[in-house]
């Protein structure tokens, strides 16, 4: 099947950037959220993050209306009715994605194939909500999805070889590279990414250095474009807990037990960039 509309489900940091990267690469695209609110919020990114392409001459005024006009914010589930992929972005939360996954499969047509942006939730355990387990796979996207290039493509135990290679092929209009993973906690980025993350929430925590000294020395000492602290002040501390949770529970590994200081700045509602304050403050 050839991939030719898009809806995103959830608009909040990642499902406004899949959303307007899939509208620059001609998709038109239905953004789904249940709150308007966040709908008002992820168009306003979208906005912010098109001027920035505009200055930088990367798109041409014409490119960016003809961009948000591809777009459709709703809070209706009806609206993804006809749609050929849809990514679902909610929050990290099992349950949620559970509903979210069996919803989606009674409203989505026959044909669509749905996709979730996870970063840590088995792909599997989301088919098996459904009746379509053949028609589910993962489409791992980063953070800022506008910027970043990778997508990691995930398959279930029963995702099909035609739905790996319709996505692919769309990842590919998206201007991305493909990455083919199994499912398993954490897939590949992250199951790397994070427990290096959580480290530096025990350097810090411990007292070895700032947050400061922590990010600049992994910048210039590994040539890290952002510290790991910023870097978890980007993802969302939440975020980064979650699949820390996930990689703890599937392994029962003791080195990846969450550390205490990030479970406490999530408790505090700390989650970094999203709610302004994390390791740093954002205004
Ligand atoms: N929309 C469009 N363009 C954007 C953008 C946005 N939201 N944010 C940045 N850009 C562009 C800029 O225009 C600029 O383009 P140019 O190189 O052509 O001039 C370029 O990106 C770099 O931006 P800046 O110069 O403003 O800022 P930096 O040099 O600090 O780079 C960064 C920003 C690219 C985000 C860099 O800090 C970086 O690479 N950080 C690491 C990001 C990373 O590791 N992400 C993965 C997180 S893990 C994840 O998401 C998985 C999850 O499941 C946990």
């Amino acid at each position: 099947m050839v991939i030719q509309t898009i809806a995103v489900i959830g608009a909040g940091t990642m499902g406004n950037g899949i959303a307007q990267v899939c509208a620059t690469s001609g998709y038109p695209v239905v953004m789904a959220d249940i709150a308007q609110a966040q709908l008002d919020r992820g168009l306003k990114t979208i906005n912010g993050s098109l001027d920035r392409m505009l200055n930088k001459e990367k798109i041409s005024a014409a490119d960016k209306a003809a961009a948000l006009a591809r777009i459709s914010a709703t809070t209706d589930m009806q609206a993804i009715k006809d749609c050929d992929l849809v990514i679902e972005a909610a929050t990290e939360n099992i349950d949620l994605k559970l509903k979210i996954f069996a919803q989606l499969d009674a409203v989505a047509k026959p044909s669509a194939i749905i996709a979730s942006n996870t970063s840590s939730i088995s792909i599997t355990r989301l088919a098996a909500a459904t009746k379509r387990p053949s028609q589910v796979i993962g489409m791992h996207f980063f953070n800022p999805v506008p910027v970043m290039t990778l997508v990691e493509v995930i398959g279930g135990l029963q995702t099909s070889e035609e739905t790996r290679e319709a996505v692919k092929a769309a990842v590919a209009r998206l201007g991305k590279a493909a990455v083919n993973v199994r499912n398993a906690p954490g897939f590949v980025v992250n199951r790397l990414l994070c427990p290096m993350l959580n480290e530096a929430c025990f350097v810090f925590g411990e007292g070895l250095a700032t947050a400061k000294e922590i990010d600049e020395a992994m910048k210039l000492g590994c040539n890290h474009p952002i510290g790991p602290l910023a870097l978890c002040d980007m993802v969302g501390l939440d975020v980064v807990l979650a699949v820390m949770d996930v990689l703890y529970d599937s392994y029962k590994d003791p080195k990846y037990r969450p550390a205490p200081l990030l479970v406490e700045m999530v408790e505090a509602g700390h989650l970094g960039r999203k709610a302004g304050r994390g390791f740093y403050t954002y205004s």
